[in-house]
């Protein structure tokens, strides 16, 4: 009898312990990637702005920004700064930020790529300018490690495709991962970013000249059914993440690649809010948390001393 009711109660608090292991990694380590549709000192002096954004990003252990037009650094400077001030999470964290030079083919439009990043739970390894094939934008390409991931090491690409060479560009990312998954001797590698990859621009029979598509290795974690666009009019998945490598894939929650389209409890920020952002949400992915047993082991300990109490 006694031994029965033990095993009872154990079984139940191995029940709330695993429900509080996947509550850990609910909480796990994010990346995003989201295009801010030209943010400039400009667009960062306007406060009610700054605010939204800073609430959504400080959900993000990792964030790529697209169409970041910011030349002398002022207008991520101030975002960095309202972040690190900001108290909006329960955990505070420090970001830093890493931004590529400006790029493009006119002079009127040059654009950066910028990795916002936590500096307590991930730390940059490398850092490369592709320059191959004829890229409007090229891939600014960053190596992260982090301890609190399982995959701890892990090389990320963005893009932000030119809307003239759409599929090209897409295709070209096989190249960018032949070239850094040498350089760095790491095949984990995530492609992220507003490929436009959708819609007009990319129609289902134009993906055979697509090799992110044509070779299985790799992943599309956001589906073409969704829609990373905040207005009603239009209803595209230009916003996307893929994923190479089989340790790269096992390291992330299933299921967790979606859109963003901030419908927290607490906070639901009007479409005008989110529109004075961005006409695209942040897509997301989730990585696993490097030590969920650990996590588990004081209420494993509790189970075993209510267990002899009893
Ligand atoms: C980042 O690297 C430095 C040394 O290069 C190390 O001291 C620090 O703990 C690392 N941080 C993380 C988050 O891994
Ligand atoms: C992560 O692990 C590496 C190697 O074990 C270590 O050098 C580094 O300091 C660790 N970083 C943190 C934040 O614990
Ligand atoms: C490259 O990585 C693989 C797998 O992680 C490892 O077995 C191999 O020793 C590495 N090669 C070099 C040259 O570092
Ligand atoms: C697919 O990509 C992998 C890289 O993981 C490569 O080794 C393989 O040759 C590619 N397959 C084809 C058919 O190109």
């Amino acid at each position: 009898m006694r031994g029965r009711s033990c095993d009872l109660r154990l079984l139940l608090l191995f029940i709330i312990c695993s429900v509080s292991v996947r509550g850990a990694s609910v909480s796990g380590f994010r990346i995003c990637a989201y295009n801010l549709q030209n943010f400039t000192p400009e667009k960062a002096s306007n406060l009610q702005m700054l605010h939204t954004l800073t609430r959504f990003l400080s959900r993000y252990d990792i964030c790529l920004l697209q169409h970041v037009v910011d030349p002398d650094g002022t207008a991520i400077k101030a975002l960095v700064s309202k972040l690190n001030s900001a108290s909006y999470s329960y955990d505070k964290h420090i970001y830093k930020s890493v931004s590529s030079r400006a790029l493009g083919k006119s002079s009127d439009n040059m654009q950066q790529y910028v990795f916002l990043y936590r500096t307590r739970t991930v730390n940059i390894t490398g850092q490369h300018q592709y320059t191959g094939q004829s890229f409007v934008r090229p891939p600014f390409v960053v190596q992260f490690q982090s301890n609190k991931t399982e995959i701890n090491q892990f090389v990320l690409v963005p893009l932000h495709s030119d809307e003239d060479q759409v599929i090209q560009e897409i295709d070209w990312l096989y190249d960018v991962f032949e070239e850094v998954s040498r350089k760095w001797n790491n095949t984990n590698v995530m492609f992220l970013g507003d490929f436009h990859a959708s819609c007009a621009y990319v129609t289902r029979a134009n993906r055979k000249n697509i090799r992110l598509y044509t070779n299985n290795s790799f992943s599309w974690m956001i589906d073409e059914k969704e829609d990373t666009t905040v207005t009603d009019t239009t209803n595209c998945a230009y916003d996307r993440i893929v994923v190479h490598g089989q340790p790269f894939l096992r390291a992330i929650v299933p299921g967790s690649g979606q859109v963003n389209k901030f419908k927290f409890r607490r906070y639901k920020p009007s479409t005008e809010k989110v529109l004075a952002i961005s006409s695209h949400y942040p897509v997301e992915v989730q990585l696993k948390s490097s030590a969920p047993l650990l996590q588990a082991t004081p209420l494993l300990i509790l189970a075993v001393i209510v267990c002899f109490r009893l």
